[in-house]
């Protein structure tokens, strides 16, 4: 977090259903509680805007996450944090996003595959299972385990509340 100037990219990464738009939510919170400067891109909100053409191979992932990183990269530039909240499975893509952004926070919102099965907020996970969808991360496509984030937060030990103090530690250390 070298420049003052420049906003701070908190980027969380893990499976679906693993907590990442519930933390960057209460992150969000926090910043603007400081009446400090804040943009949110989750995962759900660009696949409907601009990534709509996108599906789910690796070509069309990798496509997100690069369209991603440079919304994060520009707007982070004007000062605004930005809290981006993407499954990202890929390391090589993780990477290109902390290369590409100056001050980059890497946040594995880490779970069990079956506590994620079990909370299933969207019923995917059964999809999935059922064969109904094809692509799904932690079914049938890969997830990579993030290999030196800045912050590790496991979902299925601590409750979120516990898990935003954390973050904002983190932040203010
Ligand atoms: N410690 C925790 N941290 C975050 N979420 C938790 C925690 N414990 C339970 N949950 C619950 O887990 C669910 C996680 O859903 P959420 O939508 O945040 O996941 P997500 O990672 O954004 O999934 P997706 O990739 O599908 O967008 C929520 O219902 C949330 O209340
Ligand atoms: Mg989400």
């Amino acid at each position: 977090m070298s420049d003052l100037k420049m906003g701070v990219v908190f980027w969380f990464t893990g499976l679906p259903c693993s907590g990442k738009t519930t933390l960057a939510k209460k992150l969000e919170k926090y910043f603007k509680d400081k009446r400090m400067p804040v943009n949110v891109l989750d995962g759900d909100t660009l696949r409907k805007s601009s990534s709509q053409d996108l599906g789910f191979s690796k070509k069309d992932r990798d496509e997100n996450i690069r369209r991603a990183t440079h919304l994060a990269k520009d707007l982070s530039r004007k000062g605004t944090n930005i809290i981006a909240s993407f499954v990202s499975p890929y390391n090589e893509m993780r990477l290109y996003a902390r290369e590409n952004c100056q001050n980059f926070v890497e946040i594995y919102v880490k779970c069990s595959i079956e506590k994620c099965i079990e909370r299933d907020v969207k019923g995917l996970y059964k999809k999935a299972l059922r064969g109904e969808i094809k692509d799904f991360t932690g079914i049938q496509d890969p997830y990579e385990e993030p290999l030196n984030p800045e912050l590790t937060l496991e979902t299925d030990k601590h409750p979120s509340e516990f898990l935003i103090k954390k973050i904002i530690n983190f932040i203010e250390k």
